[in-house]
């Protein structure tokens, strides 16, 4: 049977986790169980790209059709589930937020990764004269939609993505190898393995820039942890090799104490282009608790289909996260101890916005090198 998706999204979004932020981005899939389809990228501007032929993998929504299959998961989320974290509110089927990688993928879509690549080998270019990664490494990659891109463009030579989340992993391999051509493909590897205590082999290292995107950082909610992560990459590294780190602005840190909603929605529509309803993400809620000691907030993390589209199989997930919110010092201070020296800071992935501008800054980027 053919089934086929047409999603144009108008993302319209403020304060993702905990920042603010408006962005409009117009995207589209076709997507087919048969084969060879058009699609429109969702972050390249409408960029056509061809699927390959025969693939089983459906983009976006439709890969949660897959994953229902599947029995639900043990609760929590990431490395981080602990006995001491709320009970998840239930949902018609229980599955982790990072367990659905297509879902995943379509509420964080709205970013340019070509874009954001850009910055962050222009960054690592900064402290090397001129000189581009040869060989980069994103940890809690997700899709890893950063090395994809990276290797699409042709700015590095060798792309690793590392997640604990095994739906992840599947997902970012069946990206690359529909994104990516032949030679770019081999460049790239997806390991299965936790951010705080992987080894590279020989074969993938030494890697010359790492990057930690969108937050990925906060679910290390205790130093040991952090310091184990930072460590782990000071291994595999080269001399003078960049860290680049990607975490909601501090600002959001100390107004945690009243926790604010992040929410956004993403429409849908069936393949007549007829509307079909709605992906809505909650990215933190009001009533999150946070704890000033740990400076860990419970996070609702939320994404749920309405309309009719959430008759058509599609799968609807509510979840709690412990995620840890990080102030620029203790990035200073977590950074020396695992071996690196904070060389700049800005306020998002985008060197025109300085980390102190009231209005524009909505992140906290740290560019570290190791010394
Ligand atoms: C918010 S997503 C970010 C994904 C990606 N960095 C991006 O920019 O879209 C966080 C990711 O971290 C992964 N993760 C959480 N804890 C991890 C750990 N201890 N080791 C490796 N991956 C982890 C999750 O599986 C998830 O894919």
């Amino acid at each position: 049977m053919k089934v086929a998706i047409v999603v144009p999204i108008l993302v319209i979004m403020q304060h993702l986790l905990g920042i603010r932020m408006f962005c409009i981005v117009v995207s589209s899939w076709v997507l087919s169980s048969e084969g060879v389809h058009a699609v429109v990228n969702p972050i390249g501007e409408g960029r056509t790209r061809t699927v390959v032929e025969g693939s089983s993998r459906p983009l976006c929504l439709a890969n949660s059709r897959r994953e229902r299959r599947k029995p639900p998961p043990k609760k929590g989320f990431g490395s981080d589930a602990t006995a001491e974290a709320p009970v998840p509110v239930a949902t018609p089927i229980q599955k982790r937020i990072y367990s659905l990688p297509g879902m995943y993928d379509l509420a964080f879509g709205y970013r340019s990764y070509e874009e954001e690549v850009d910055f962050l080998i222009g960054q690592h270019q900064r402290l090397h004269n001129g000189k581009a990664p040869k060989r980069t490494l994103e940890l809690a990659a997700g899709p890893a939609r950063h090395t994809i891109a990276a290797l699409q463009s042709g700015s590095i030579q060798a792309g690793i993505a590392v997640d604990n989340s095994p739906e992840m992993v599947a997902y970012g391999l069946e990206t690359a190898q529909m994104e990516l051509d032949i030679d770019s493909f081999e460049s790239f590897t997806y390991l299965k393995d936790d951010m705080t205590t992987f080894k590279l082999s020989e074969t993938h290292s030494p890697i010359d820039s790492a990057w930690i995107l969108l937050g990925s950082l906060q679910h290390l909610t205790e130093n040991d942890q952090v310091i184990a992560c930072f460590q782990s990459i000071h291994r595999c590294m080269s001399d003078g090799g960049s860290l680049i780190i990607e975490l909601p602005h501090p600002r959001e840190t100390f107004s945690l104490v009243e926790c604010t909603r992040n929410g956004w929605e993403v429409p849908l529509e069936d393949e007549n282009g007829q509307e079909s309803g709605e992906l809505k993400i909650i990215w933190g809620d009001d009533n999150d608790d946070f704890d000033p000691i740990r400076q860990v907030r419970q996070f609702t993390v939320a994404m749920e289909v309405e309309g009719i589209a959430a008759s058509d199989d599609l799968q609807s997930v509510r979840e709690i996260v412990p995620m840890r919110h990080f102030t620029a010092q203790e990035i200073d201070a977590l950074a020396r101890i695992g071996g690196f020296k904070v060389e700049s800071m800005f306020g998002a992935l985008d060197e025109t916005i300085s980390v102190n501008d009231g209005l524009e800054a909505y992140r906290l980027v740290c560019v570290l090198q190791k010394k």
